[in-house]
């Protein structure tokens, strides 16, 4: 054996599925940090941030954060705060999307949506505290928790902090579901369809991918190009294969209610393009994304395999 080459049961990396459950478990400890305890006042508000917030959802950004993190030498301090900070914007969007005004759903996690279990206000003011949460979180000094000194620290949370705002925003997630929701009855181009999948869900899910790797050590211009590739890649992806499973996978199964696009005759990828292509199309996705890692080799093993889980989950 090479000298070198440190035993491969010490090296050995966590099975896929094993490293996924210690970051989901992990999540429940972080975002119980950054959200008030229920004994703050106002209790009812922060226990309906609780509610929707813990204990649910596959975690899908938080484990993009971490697998970019990963590979960028990004501190840990700093990918806890990332990882909780898109997990509440996303769970913001989750609790506007199913309000009445929006989707109307009362399924969501496998739980009775915000609006249902409290009421409409408190939904509408659990996302907009999620949404200052957030930012709270990702923007706080961190010098002393991280134990030592890191002159560039503040300009790379600035960075991440703007980056997070634009994806969230009007040209990212908000606009997303604003074209979402003017798009109802109406047949999109595949051009339009795909830009507004890129912008409700395609942008927080790149964010992600880009706040665990602007938190560590410069990319240059080539490595920056290729993880927005793989990143744009999988946020697309994701919401293909959102609409996919909302159109053949039941509402048990899924946690929220199946079969809503169709019922609330929503353009999707399966509406217009039909299942097999829609299929075909994640596939393609899926393909891209690898392609685009090639470059960081078995140091993004992790965003390899995110990309196979998007593609391929179930629920
Ligand atoms: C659902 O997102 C809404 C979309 C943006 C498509 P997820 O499928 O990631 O939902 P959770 O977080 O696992 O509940
Ligand atoms: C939601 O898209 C995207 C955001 C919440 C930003 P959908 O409306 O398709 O999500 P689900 O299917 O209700 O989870
Ligand atoms: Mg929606
Ligand atoms: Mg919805
Ligand atoms: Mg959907």
């Amino acid at each position: 054996m090479n000298a070198q080459m440190p035993a491969a049961s010490a090296q050995a990396p966590l099975a896929f599925a094993d490293w996924t459950g210690q970051v989901q478990g992990g999540m429940e400890d972080v975002l119980d940090r950054f959200l008030a305890p229920t004994s703050v006042v106002p209790a009812r508000l922060h226990e309906a941030m609780r509610y929707t917030a813990m204990e649910g959802g596959k975690r899908v950004r938080p484990l993009l954060v971490y697998a970019a993190g990963d590979i960028f030498a990004t501190p840990r301090v700093l990918l806890d705060r990332a990882a909780a900070a898109v997990e509440m914007i996303h769970v913001y969007s989750l609790v506007h999307d199913d309000m009445p005004c929006m989707d109307d759903d009362a399924l969501r996690r496998g739980k009775p949506t915000v609006h249902v279990q409290y009421d409409e206000a408190t939904a509408l003011l659990v996302g907009d505290a999620l949404q200052a949460q957030a930012f709270e979180t990702l923007s706080a000094p961190l010098e002393a928790e991280l134990g030592q000194h890191d002159p560039g620290l503040s300009a790379r949370q600035l960075r991440m902090v703007n980056l997070l705002a634009q994806a969230a925003g009007s040209v990212g997630m908000c606009g997303g579901q604003a074209i979402d929701l003017a798009s109802v009855g109406m047949t999109l181009s595949l051009a339009e369809l795909e830009q507004m999948h890129r912008l409700k869900t395609g942008a927080l899910l790149r964010a992600a991918v880009l706040l665990g790797a602007l938190g560590g050590k410069a990319l240059t211009a080539d490595e920056s190009a290729a993880l927005d590739e793989y990143a744009r890649a999988i946020g697309l992806a994701f919401q293909v294969v959102d609409d996919i499973l909302d159109a053949t996978a039941d509402s048990a199964t899924l946690g929220k209610t199946a079969g809503k696009d169709a019922a609330d005759n929503k353009p999707t990828y399966v509406s217009i393009l039909g299942l097999a292509e829609s299929q075909a199309l994640a596939e393609k996705l899926r393909g891209n994304a690898h392609a685009a890692l090639l470059r960081f080799g078995e140091k993004a093993r992790r965003l390899r395999e995110l990309a196979d889980l998007i593609v391929q989950r179930k629920t």
